[in-house]
């Protein structure tokens, strides 16, 4: 009998992507580059990538490196808990295994932010450890490969496709495997409309096979988002403004914002800030702008309302724990995409 051909190798090594993070076998870039990619699509995520090793080309550097720098070249991407925790994991490396990854799986998953998938795709690209990387895409792939009919995404049903895939990848070389698979997904097997003819799967896929593409995979329900309404203060004094830090138990935390207060969606468009002033008829007051920013599991309704005055005009108490900055130098402060949005208004 002869030994089984890897089906994927032939189109991975014509058809995949040339990219930085696949022609490395370092365990850090590759990290990032995952971690990255768990954020962003490549196109978007590729100079994060670049700006991120440039920065911190070592995972000793990153340890050292500090909180405010990490989230600025984080800035845009969203989710900072995950830059967060990269920064306690590098820690973690560092201190306890001298710098070096360690290669193995569970090992891995001992670190800050490494769950099944990242310890999968770190522990195949760079150590060519045999274990399937399950990320969203390769689900779908799967779901469809093997006509699965179950919601994908729970335990149950990544522990099925971990063993059906597991089997698949025995002819291949792991890291070949998993990178083909989530080429496949970005690529041919996408949401809507996949490229069935160019699939190395084709003639083997149940979906394919009876049509099941758009019923493929079946999602499980999802929690709809609360709706949050939220009002900033852009105070313009002698081109300084004001900041603040997020709070430790907050989302967004760590990064600066325009201060603002929670309100109610039933509210109505009244100033919440005329408190802010002396005399609020010696303030000019602009047009207040109301951006929709859609986080995972909630949506905010911000208005950001302007005012320019003397600064004796605001009440000293409202500026107790703020920053004055100049409006100039608010760039260097790293800030969560909700307020890089009002920044690009009010420039
Ligand atoms: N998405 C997640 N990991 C990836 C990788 N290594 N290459 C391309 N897309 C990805």
């Amino acid at each position: 009998m002869t030994r089984m051909e890897c089906r994927l190798a032939g189109w991975y090594n014509k058809n995949a992507r040339k990219l930085p993070w696949r022609e490395t076998s370092d365990p850090y870039l590759i990290w990032v580059s995952e971690i990255i990619l768990q954020q962003t699509r490549v196109a978007q995520g590729l100079p994060f990538y670049y700006n991120f090793i440039t920065k911190f080309p070592t995972v000793k550097i990153l340890a050292e490196a500090p909180e405010d720098a990490v989230l600025k070249i984080w800035q845009g991407l969203g989710y900072y808990s995950r830059a967060r925790n990269m920064m306690k994991a590098a820690k973690i490396i560092v201190e306890k295994y001298d710098g070096k990854f360690p290669d193995s799986i569970d090992e891995l998953k001992k670190i800050s932010g490494i769950g099944n998938y990242t310890a999968a795709a770190v522990g195949s690209f760079a150590f060519n450890i045999r274990i399937p990387a399950i990320d969203g895409n390769v689900r779908r792939v799967a779901s469809r490969l093997y006509g699965l009919h179950e919601p994908i995404g729970t335990q149950a049903s990544d522990e099925k496709i971990s063993e059906l895939l597991f089997q698949e990848m025995q002819p291949c070389p792991p890291a070949l495997f998993n990178q083909a698979m989530m080429e496949i997904g970005a690529t041919v097997c996408t949401p809507a409309n996949p490229a069935c003819e160019s699939c190395p799967f084709e003639t083997v896929c149940v979906a394919r096979a009876n049509n099941l593409q758009k019923l493929l995979p079946v999602k499980t329900s999802k929690k709809t988002a609360k709706e949050v309404r939220l009002d900033y203060i852009f105070l313009q004094s002698n081109s300084c403004t004001w900041l603040q830090k997020r709070p430790a138990d907050s989302i967004w935390k760590g990064l600066y914002e325009f201060p603002n207060m929670e309100g109610s969606l039933t509210k109505n468009a009244t100033n919440p800030f005329f408190d802010w002033f002396k005399h609020p008829e010696e303030t000019e007051i602009m047009e207040p702008v109301t951006l929709k920013h859609q986080l995972t599991h909630q949506t905010i309704f911000a208005t950001l309302w302007q005012f320019t005055c003397k600064e004796a005009n605001i009440v000293e108490e409202k500026l107790k724990d703020k920053i004055k900055v100049k409006i100039s130098e608010i760039d260097e402060f790293p800030v969560h995409r909700l307020m890089l949005k009002f920044l690009e208004k009010v420039r």
